[in-house]
């Protein structure tokens, strides 16, 4: 083959590689939000949860809170897909409410952050 030929077989692999990257990178990337509004009712009122801040700016990483997620880029699913509003006695997997209080509180206090409800809940 003459070098022309070569530089040419090159640059199409280049391209369909580039290609093929970049379909997979539209097919995977799920964006993740800002900021979220969790709101299931029972009257304490809403939260808006500062997502990126929590990854962005206090450091803290993906699967410490998608704990079930392999790595930062897998699907993330929403909690409430897991944890019902109620769950079967004995389950492992505690219910909703359960699944937010312990995991945000928790880390809180294990920081030695105590946040009251309002700071949370907003009506
Ligand atoms: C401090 C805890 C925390 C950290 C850190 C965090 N997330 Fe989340 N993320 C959440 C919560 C809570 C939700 C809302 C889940 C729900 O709606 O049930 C969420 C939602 C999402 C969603 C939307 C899911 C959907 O279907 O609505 C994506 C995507 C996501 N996170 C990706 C990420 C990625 C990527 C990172 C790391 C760069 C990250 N998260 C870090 C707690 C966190
Ligand atoms: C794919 C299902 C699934 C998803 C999605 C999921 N969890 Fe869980 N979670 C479980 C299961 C099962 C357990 C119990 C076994 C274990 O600890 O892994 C659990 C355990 C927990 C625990 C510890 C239980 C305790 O006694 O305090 C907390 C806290 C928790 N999850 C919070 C969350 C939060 C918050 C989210 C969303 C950011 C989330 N989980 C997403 C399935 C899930
Ligand atoms: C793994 C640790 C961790 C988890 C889980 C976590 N946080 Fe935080 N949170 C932090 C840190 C770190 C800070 C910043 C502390 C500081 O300002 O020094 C913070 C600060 C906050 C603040 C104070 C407001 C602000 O912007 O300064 C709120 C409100 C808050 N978190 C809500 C939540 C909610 C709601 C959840 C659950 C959906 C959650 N956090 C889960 C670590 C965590
Ligand atoms: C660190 C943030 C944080 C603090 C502090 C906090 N909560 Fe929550 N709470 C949440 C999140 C996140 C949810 C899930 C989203 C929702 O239901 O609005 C939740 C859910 C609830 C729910 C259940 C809603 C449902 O039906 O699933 C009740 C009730 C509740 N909280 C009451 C309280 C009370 C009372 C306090 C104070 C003693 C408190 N919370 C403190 C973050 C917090």
């Amino acid at each position: 083959m003459d070098k022309n030929k070569e530089r040419l077989l090159a640059l199409c692999l280049m391209a369909a590689l580039f290609l093929v990257g970049a379909v997979c990178y539209a097919a995977y990337s799920q964006e993740e939000p800002n900021r979220i509004l969790l709101d299931f009712g029972g009257g304490q009122g809403k939260v808006m949860f500062g997502h990126y801040e929590h990854f962005e700016d206090f450091d803290v990483a993906c699967i410490d809170c998608h704990h079930t997620a392999e790595d930062e880029l897998s699907e993330m699913q929403k909690c409430g897909d897991c944890h019902l509003k109620k769950m079967p006695k004995g389950d492992p997997c505690v219910a909703r409410k359960d699944a937010f209080h312990n995991q945000c509180i928790g880390c809180h206090e294990d920081i030695g952050m105590d946040l009251a409800c309002g700071d949370c809940h907003k009506k």
